[in-house]
């Protein structure tokens, strides 16, 4: 039996949504969809009303997702202009620096005023509608302006995470033939530096890159950086005397607004193409439903804008809404340990978002730190990423939360674009470690290991078997594994990757990916990027990686490696491993247990059984299930024997 929190009246009594309006609202979400998203898809400013609301076949043959077709819309006319009559000096983003000295608030008079100058200058750059732009800075304004100034002229960004390798980073600008990239000089993390430029010119000395034809550096920490002339600018010397006025033209709604990239259980991480007015009306209603957004409001996302989270619920949705965001630099542990409720004062935020794994690590230094602060300003809680186990869920509640505030675990993914399965503060009662309901128009679906949709109380693979406007459209430049990775396996259904487990309440409990994807801090990584990346080692002869349990990551990496005929395995090769990975990847992605396999269990064919391989780093060496089939069972043994987790 898991405990239930009831919905707090009080908090009903004010709430946007009440148990009865969901109920209704769901109902007629699902039974008349088009109804309903032609009512939400009121909210944005169209420059052409759309009278065609859905357009969706998950047939594989015929694969298409259309939402709002004929209406033409700017999306960063949406996040800005269409606010400045009434609310022209509300402050849109509150920068705080990673340096708790640095803070800065921009309103939205003057975030336009920026993105104009900024889509100006990408207009003076050559960038036209259509055009690649790859973002690779901090979390810093000037990510935000660079994303809507894309949007304004109908630029696709492809934003990279700032930890990201320079490897990686080519291979994003590579495969969507980015025509300009924005960075920074360095971006600050924790008072450490890091040196964003230089990634970039390491990038684009990689083979595929020469698309790039401008480099576009804002100047944050004022280091000198190298300058390659005429393909480095400046951005406050490229900003200087544009015009802030630039009309935001309007777009179709499907003209695509972004590539982000993620990783999957099988080779180079995916472009995953959202688009204009599916995307923003569905971020931009579930942040105000799931947060019960309200004027005054002061929102923090804690995510990064390399991430999903950071487009959907730092960027678009709240400033679609109108909202106030805070983008903030800095971790959680920098000066020290109090740092988020110190700023959670200071700038009196009420809603706030962030990871598991953050949360674990924070429990894990007390109560005091959180104590140091008052966070009376604090209304609703949020958490994303990864399942939250109830012990950081109950810890969240009372300690952070007074046990007053509620708590939403939203489920989502980069592909989804929004949040799916999420409580509504003011009507869904809370179990900790559920993601709850799905939210309006999401039909979720539990089918066992024949594929066989469940009813009632189950567990198996999680499918949604419908369309909602925030849906993924394609692979950027590659349809075909668009089908074949997520409506192949069972036709007619979107599938997630994840497990799921169903209760009699009807309430969804989220097990985790049943793919080769690891989720670590509640970052994907495929466990293939990780063994390709430690094959091309020198003396690696063969790698296989799986997820283990971590205390704060929630899942850690964990690679068994086989070393080339005369190479013995040590303590210093390992680290030399670790940091190969880093380099090669990014530290996201740096292995956690490195465990030497004179051989890997392989069946006759010659397939790695990853299984047994999952559950040797689990630890849990009584449940290997079926070893027979292995063409040499014997290897089982000393893997066994010599586990690093025991
Ligand atoms: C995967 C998606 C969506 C933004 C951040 C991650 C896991 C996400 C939850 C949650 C349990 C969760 C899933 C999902 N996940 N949120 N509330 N409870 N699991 O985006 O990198 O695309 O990862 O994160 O496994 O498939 P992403």
């Amino acid at each position: 039996m898991s405990t239930i929190h009831p919905v707090d009246p009080a908090f009903a009594a004010k709430a946007r949504i009440r148990l009865d309006d969901y109920e209704r609202l769901y109902a007629e979400s699902v039974k008349d969809p088009e109804t309903f998203w032609a009512k939400v898809g009121e909210r944005l400013d169209w420059a052409k009303k759309p009278t065609k609301i859905k357009d969706v076949s998950y047939d594989p043959k015929n694969l298409h997702i259309r939402w709002y077709e004929d209406g033409t819309l700017n999306v960063a006319a949406n996040c800005l202009d269409r606010h400045l009559a009434e609310r022209g000096d509300k402050v849109a983003i509150i920068f705080e620096g990673d340096d708790p000295n640095e803070s800065r608030k921009l309103t939205y008079r003057e975030l336009h005023a920026e993105v104009c100058k900024f889509a100006n200058t990408l207009k003076h750059l050559g960038v036209t509608k259509g055009d690649r732009v790859a973002i690779y800075l901090p979390m810093i304004p000037e990510a935000a302006v660079a994303m809507l100034a894309c949007a304004r002229i109908g630029a696709i960004h492809s934003v990279v995470f700032g930890g990201f390798s320079p490897d990686s980073l080519a291979g994003r600008i590579a495969d969507s033939a980015c025509k300009a990239v924005i960075t920074a000089d360095e971006g600050v993390r924790g008072g450490k530096k890091i040196p964003l430029k230089i990634n970039v010119d390491e990038a684009l000395k990689r083979p595929g890159t020469n698309s790039v034809e401008t480099v576009v550096v804002v100047r944050r920490t004022g280091s000198a950086v190298p300058m390659q002339s005429p393909r480095d600018r400046y951005w406050h010397n490229l900003m200087e005397g544009q015009s802030a006025d630039c009309p935001a033209e309007p777009m179709e709604a499907e003209h695509p607004l972004f590539i982000l990239y993620t990783s999957g259980s099988t080779g180079k991480p995916k472009g995953v193409l959202h688009t204009s007015g599916g995307y923003l009306v569905y971020t931009s209603y579930t942040h105000e439903c799931v947060f019960d957004l309200r004027e005054d409001d002061v929102y923090w996302c804690t995510a990064d804008v390399g991430w999903v989270t950071g487009h959907s619920y730092v960027v678009y949705g709240p400033l679609a809404n109108g909202a106030t965001t805070l983008m903030f630099d800095g971790v959680p542990n920098y000066p020290d340990f109090s740092r988020f409720w110190q700023v959670v004062d200071k700038h009196k935020v009420s809603l706030f978002y962030t990871a598991p794994t953050a949360i674990r690590a924070l429990m894990r230094e007390g109560e005091a730190p959180v104590k140091k602060a008052s966070r009376a300003s604090l209304r609703v809680l949020g958490t994303v990423g990864e399942p939250i186990n109830p012990e950081a869920w109950e810890w969240y509640h009372r300690v952070v939360g007074e046990s007053q505030r509620p708590i939403v675990d939203t489920w989502w993914q980069t592909e989804t674009g929004g949040i799916l399965i999420t409580p509504l503060p003011g009507a869904i009662a809370t179990k900790p470690g559920s993601a709850t309901k799905p939210f309006f128009g999401v039909k979720p679906a539990i089918v066992d290991a024949s594929g066989e949709v469940q009813q009632g109380a189950c567990e198996g693979n999680l499918l949604i078997t419908d369309s909602w406007p925030g849906q993924m459209r394609t692979v950027y430049g590659d349809h075909q594994r668009f089908i074949e990775t997520y409506f192949s396996a069972y036709p007619g259904n979107y599938f997630t990757g994840d497990g799921a487990r169903r209760d009699e309440d009807g309430y969804y409990w989220i097990t985790g990916r049943v793919d080769d994807v690891i989720n670590v801090s509640g970052h994907r990584i495929g466990t293939a990027e990780v063994e390709s990346a430690l094959v091309s080692h020198p003396k690696v002869a063969e790698a296989a990686v799986v997820g283990c349990p971590h205390e704060i990551k929630g899942q850690g990496i964990y690679a068994y490696v086989t070393l080339i005929a005369g190479e013995t395995g040590s303590d210093e090769l390992k680290k030399e491993l670790v940091a190969w990975v880093r380099k090669e990847i990014g530290p996201i992605a740096t292995p956690d247990y490195i465990q030497w396999a004179p051989s890997l269990p392989k069946t006759r064919s010659g397939k790695i059984m990853r299984r047994i391989l999952r559950k040797i780093g689990e630890n849990q060496p009584d449940q290997l299930g079926d070893i027979s089939t292995l063409a040499d069972p014997s290897v089982v043994k000393s893997l066994v024997e010599e586990r690093l987790i025991k």
